[in-house]
């Protein structure tokens, strides 16, 4: 079950006999590598504690919409953004109706119509309501939204009746579950990206920057490690947090950026530069901070221009594959198709950025990949999807 490494898994638990079980959901989940985080409507906290679920989980369970306290620490939005699938285990016939017809009163049904990856459902209900026709519908819908379903399975049923109905084992549904995440594209692969603008000093308290916000790169590696690669990310100074499972170098400067790949870069299958790395910096850092003593109406700084780190990979003998980004104001693609000869890069993905939707700090982004032979228009989207189809086409190559 290799496939839970690393994963975010949201289970949702309902109010059914068999959410006693959803304790060794949880167990075998986190045993194979998954972060798991729990919501519970109200009727499952009738048969299991939040407590017991929070112990084993190892983190908050949320069971209200309406808490404002919760909501401040992960509301249902950010579960929903935090989630790499949802596992509802046990669901039950009052839950399946409300995610068929898509209703959002409780804090679990929320986060579903809020979460646009994949669901896995663990009925359990008796037999009669599960035979029922409006049961039925209700399940074939989710199925064409591609709900994946887990059982029931059949055989005695805690009400006395037999028949098809009773919540698979846990161990069945969490192997049934990890099938969601298919070997990954990037497995066996070791890629190295670099992320976020470079801080060039002028003194002990300037600098010169650019407004890179490191989104698409950290984004990157966030898809690549997903694809079962081995990431390295060396980045320049941003607010982002780096994927919990890569090998996180932070930098300054393009020097130091360009050390630190020289560094890792060898044996890398993938190279990816995303940074907005300085293509100056300042000749001389002085000691102590400039001061204006009167004399200058003007500063002049002169500087000298950086290695080009992408250039220097792609030069290698034994070079991965090589893949550049190209943040243009004009003439995108032909600019960019420059850049991909002059650098003799596999892959440049070329970028508007004075399209401010799609530009330095937003959460969007549309590109066009550009190769010798092919060029592929990624219609607008989230950084994390565009990312998602970037690590699809790299693996493809
Ligand atoms: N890059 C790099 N090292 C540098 C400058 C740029 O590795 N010193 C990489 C970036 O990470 C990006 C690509 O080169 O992948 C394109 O950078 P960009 O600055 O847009 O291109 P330049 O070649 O510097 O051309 P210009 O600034 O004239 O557009």
């Amino acid at each position: 079950m290799e496939s839970l490494i690393n994963k975010n898994i949201l289970l949702g638990v309902t109010g059914g006999i068999a959410a006693y079980k959803s304790a060794e959901i949880v167990r075998g989940l986190k045993k194979a590598g998954s972060s798991v985080r729990v919501v519970m409507t109200q009727s499952a906290q009738e048969f299991i504690t939040p407590l017991t679920l929070q112990a084993l989980s190892g983190n908050p369970v949320s069971t209200d919409l309406l808490d404002a306290e919760a909501e401040a620490a992960m509301g249902h939005i950010e579960l929903a953004r935090w989630a790499d699938a949802i596992l509802i285990a046990p669901a039950t016939a009052n839950t399946i109706a409300r995610l068929s017809s898509g209703r959002a009163d409780d804090l679990l049904s929320s986060i579903t119509l809020a979460f646009d990856g994949p669901i896995g459902l663990a009925p359990a209900m008796n037999q009669a309501m599960w035979k029922d026709e409006r049961t039925q519908s209700n399940i074939k819908n989710l199925e064409n939204k591609d709900f994946s379903l887990y059982g029931p399975g059949s055989g005695e049923q805690a009400c006395g009746d037999i028949g098809l109905g009773r919540m698979l084992e846990p161990s069945e549904i969490v192997e049934l579950f990890a099938s969601l995440f298919k070997a990954g594209s990037l497995s066996n692969k070791s890629v190295l990206i670099t992320a976020g603008p470079t801080q060039e000093p002028i003194d002990p308290v300037r600098y010169v920057t650019n407004r890179s916000s490191g989104k698409m790169g950290y984004a990157l590696a966030e898809a690549a490690v997903e694809a079962g690669a081995q990431v390295t990310l060396v980045s320049g100074p941003v607010n982002i947090k780096p994927p919990a499972s890569c090998n996180f170098i932070s930098v300054e400067t393009a020097q130091e950026m360009y050390d630190a790949v020289m560094h890792h870069v060898s044996g890398k299958d993938v190279y990816i530069g995303t940074a907005a790395v300085a293509d100056y910096s300042p000749t001389k850092v002085e000691g102590s901070k400039i001061k204006k003593d009167g004399s200058n109406e003007s500063l002049v700084l002169e500087m000298k221009e950086n290695q080009d780190i992408l250039k220097t990979v792609s030069d290698k003998e034994d070079r991965p594959y090589v893949v550049g980004f190209a943040a243009e104001t004009e003439d995108l693609l032909k600019n960019a198709r420059k850049k991909l000869e002059k650098k003799k890069l596999d892959l440049i993905i070329a970028n508007d950025v004075s399209d401010k939707s799609i530009g330095f700090d937003s959460e969007e982004n549309e590109v066009t990949l550009i190769t010798n032979s092919e060029e592929v228009l990624l219609d607008r989207s989230s950084k994390k999807k565009i990312a998602k189809r970037i690590v699809e086409f790299i693996s493809n190559n």
